[in-house]
């Protein structure tokens, strides 16, 4: 099979990038001078870190190893080249620094960064058959989609720490009752997991590649567990939340820039592992990912399409994602994109745990513009999450796209639903 060359559109591209700066600008801006070391999160870095390794990241992946430039400050792009996601405490403490470059310093090299990648998105050749990380324009995607990644994991952090310590951007919160889960039926039929090489722009390896899949009849919730569903669960013996926190008895959450009173209709934000732990309190279990597709993206007419919505593309109406909000809203918000067997909120609002350990699909060759992105976690203690988060970018909200964790990280905006 030939593949085509897509038309690159090196505007498009270049409003992306500046998109993403701006946006991780406006995201580090929230953080005050005195908190710019540290790591409210003790397994992953602390902000300086990710302030240096989105441009040093862009400019190794772009312009040095794609396009063969030189480096501009070796020492710090080796220091800020790859942010890991390390199993234990003991892990991150060997990665621990007791001296970081001074902020201002971490942002001029930023800006150095920032204006060569920008003027090879606008002249260099960014598509070349014959270089691997060139292929279909692979590297310049890689660090327009990687920025995006970053911007969701430092809200996270950002979440965790202190309100004093940080800028404060205003929602609006709602809650209002709503009725119980209700179980819909999936028919059997095939779930095509995967995406073949042609069919996307871009897509990350672990995307590839296509296979279709029979999945047996089952039923799922039509909408994610609340919070008010997981209060049973605690009344029950069941583990708190990471996201609860509990003041003279009752139990808040802890929102990305302000405490709430617990909002029974928002989707939990569960561990792997506690959420394993409530199904088998209901006498359910957790989706596999196949399953997920087949409600996510299956129809009673055996076609499948590329949203649970159908075809059109994302739009705030459908879930809440692309950063419209921080914090999650009613399970029941957005039922205009509810899939075709009427499962709600499969897109948005929180991603969606799966049973399926992350592992590769059939044919999986890990990419040449970051060859250890997916590699490295095939190590069957990762879970794959599919959907999206109120922070995750509208461009990663496609169906092949696969997200991962450890099933005990407890940070993540995870939510998910139950099949029987
Ligand atoms: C795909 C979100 C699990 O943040 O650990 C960013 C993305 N990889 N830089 C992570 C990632 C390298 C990754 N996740
Ligand atoms: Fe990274």
């Amino acid at each position: 099979m030939t593949v085509t060359a897509p038309a690159l559109d090196r505007d498009a591209l270049l409003a992306w990038y500046r998109r993403n700066r701006e946006r991780s600008a406006s995201l580090f801006a929230l953080v005050d001078d005195t908190a710019y070391t540290e790591r409210p999160i003790p397994l992953r870095h602390p902000f300086v870190f990710y302030d240096g390794h989105l441009p040093a990241f862009s400019y190794l992946t772009l312009n040095e190893r794609a396009l063969g430039e030189a480096p501009i400050d070796p020492a710090l792009e080796r220091l800020f080249e790859r942010g890991i996601d390390p199993a234990s405490l003991d892990a991150a403490v060997a990665h621990a620094r007791s001296a970081w470059p001074a902020r201002d310093e971490v942002e001029a090299f930023g800006r150095a960064c920032d204006e060569r990648v920008k003027r090879a998105l606008a002249e260099a050749t960014l598509h070349d058959p014959a270089i691997p990380r060139l292929v279909r324009a692979q590297a310049a995607f890689t660090i327009l989609e990687h920025e995006q990644m970053h911007h969701e994991t430092l809200v996270y952090i950002i979440h965790r720490l202190d309100a004093a310590r940080k800028g404060r951007i205003a929602q609006e919160h709602y809650d209002h009752r709503i009725g119980p889960a209700r179980m819909r039926t999936i028919d059997a039929g095939i779930a095509t997991l995967g995406a073949s090489r042609d069919e996307l722009p871009f897509g990350w390896d672990n995307e590839f590649d296509r296979s279709e899949l029979f999945v047996p009849a089952f039923s799922m919730q039509h909408r994610p567990v609340t919070n008010g569903d997981w209060l049973a669960f605690v009344a029950a013996g069941g583990p708190v939340p990471p996201f609860w926190v509990e003041r003279d008895g009752e139990y808040r959450l802890r929102g990305v820039f302000e405490e709430l009173p617990l909002p029974l209709s928002w989707p939990v934000y569960a561990t792997h592992r506690a959420a394993c732990a409530y199904a088998a309190w209901k006498g359910m279990r957790l989706p596999t990912e196949a399953e997920y597709h087949r409600a996510a993206f299956g129809t009673p007419y055996g076609n499948e399409r590329p949203h649970p919505w159908g075809d059109a593309a994302p739009h705030p109406m459908h879930g809440n994602f692309d950063f419209e909000r921080f914090d999650p809203e009613p399970v029941d918000a957005h039922p205009a994109g509810a899939s075709a067997w009427e499962i709600e909120d499969l897109v948005g609002n929180g991603w969606e745990w799966t049973a399926t350990p992350f592992a590769p699909h059939a044919g999986f060759e890990a990419m040449a513009s970051y060859p250890q992105y997916s590699a490295d976690f095939f190590d069957g203690k990762h879970y794959v999450m599919k959907g999206a988060s109120p922070v995750t970018a509208r461009e990663l909200v496609r169906r092949s796209f696969r997200n991962w964790f450890y099933d005990d990280y407890p940070y993540m905006y995870a939510k998910f639903r139950l099949v029987a």
